[in-house]
């Protein structure tokens, strides 16, 4: 699978998780659906900065670096959310509010990766996504 296929992919499925969470009233279902996010989040943005980013700023246009720099400060801010939320009793109504924010901050990344960073990525060649794609499935299992 391509670099920007797989990486959409894990958009979608987290962004699926993170409204569903948004929504849940039942205490285990916060917590099971938080822990994977947890997990998905992490995993994600791990493959991103350890090996999709280096390689989009290697493209090296104009803007490339400054989408870097942008994309790294929202993967802080959704990781201070996120730590915020592990903290947080799932009865509590502080959850919904909280896990709300999450989504709307993984909403706007996406689209904002997805619109901006991965057509700068199809720069690349088909065989060259396919083998960035693959080594970032192979980390991503590991984790
Ligand atoms: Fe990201
Ligand atoms: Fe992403």
């Amino acid at each position: 699978m391509t670099a920007t296929r797989l990486l959409a992919s894990q958009h979608r499925q987290v962004l699926a998780l993170v409204k569903k969470a948004a929504s849940a009233q039942d205490v285990e279902t916060r917590r099971r659906l938080l822990q994977a996010i947890e997990h998905h989040l992490t995993t994600h943005a791990r493959i991103e900065e350890d090996l999709f980013y280096p390689t989009v700023k290697e493209l090296a246009t104009e803007n490339a670096g400054e989408m870097v720099a942008k994309a790294l400060q929202e993967h802080r801010v959704v990781g201070l959310v996120l730590a915020e939320l592990l903290g947080v009793d799932p009865a509590d109504e502080r959850f919904e509010v909280d896990m709300t924010m999450l989504e709307g901050l993984v909403e706007h990344h996406t689209e904002e990766e997805e619109r901006e960073m991965f057509r700068l990525a199809e720069k690349l060649d088909e065989a060259q996504l396919e083998e960035l794609g693959d080594r970032m499935a192979a980390r991503a299992s590991e984790a």
